[in-house]
């Protein structure tokens, strides 16, 4: 299994550049397949400003031309563990209301944060599909599913590809698993 260096830690490598590039492809193809109307992308930042900015391209290259938005949400406070409410730092700007609405997030664990924002979106009238890049099967704490998952990953803490811990680690290109803190 491969490892990197990053400064004093160790990461995991778990899903590399390449396996990341060939599933964004593929989620892009099957989500071109359901035929969206009006397609708005809703970004979950920040854990999937880099799955989103690469989906975006994929989604032009599979015949789209979807418009984007950003909604900052907060369920982790710095720390590894979930404070288990979510809140709004920012919200979308536009009107979603009759739309097809993708929301797209980093990581679908205890299912909170997509439950709230897949909610929140549908009660202002949006026709909601959700897209994760990753998903861990074992936390579900509400009941919710993603209607596109990029891959299943072990119930550990993962980083890179836009996923930090404690704000570090966002920039990797692949995504790992922390195996040493020093
Ligand atoms: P949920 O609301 O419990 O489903 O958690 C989803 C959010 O928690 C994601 O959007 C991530 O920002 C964060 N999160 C959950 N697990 C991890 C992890 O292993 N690494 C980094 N962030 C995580
Ligand atoms: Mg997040």
């Amino acid at each position: 299994m491969a490892h990197r260096q990053i400064e004093h830690r160790r990461v995991k490598i778990l899903f590399d550049e390449k396996q990341i590039a060939k599933r964004n492809t593929e989620l892009a193809k099957a989500i071109a397949d359901t035929h969206p109307k009006d397609l708005l992308v809703v970004a979950i930042l920040k854990g999937s400003f880099m799955f989103a900015a690469d989906l975006m391209r994929e989604l032009h290259r599979a015949g789209l031309a979807p418009q984007m938005e950003f909604m900052h949400l907060s369920s982790y406070r710095a720390g590894m563990t979930s404070s288990g409410q979510v809140t709004i730092l920012r919200d979308v700007e536009s009107d979603v209301r009759d739309r097809d609405v993708l929301l797209v997030d980093d990581i679908l664990e205890s299912g909170r944060t997509i439950a709230f924002a897949t909610d929140l979106l549908a009660a202002r009238g949006a026709r909601v599909q959700t897209c994760c890049l990753l998903e861990k099967p074992g936390k579900r704490a509400v009941q919710v599913k993603a209607d596109f998952i990029g891959f299943t990953c072990p119930d550990q803490f993962v980083v890179g590809y836009g996923m930090d811990v404690a704000h570090s680690f966002r920039e990797l290109p692949f995504i790992g698993l922390v195996e040493t803190v020093a």
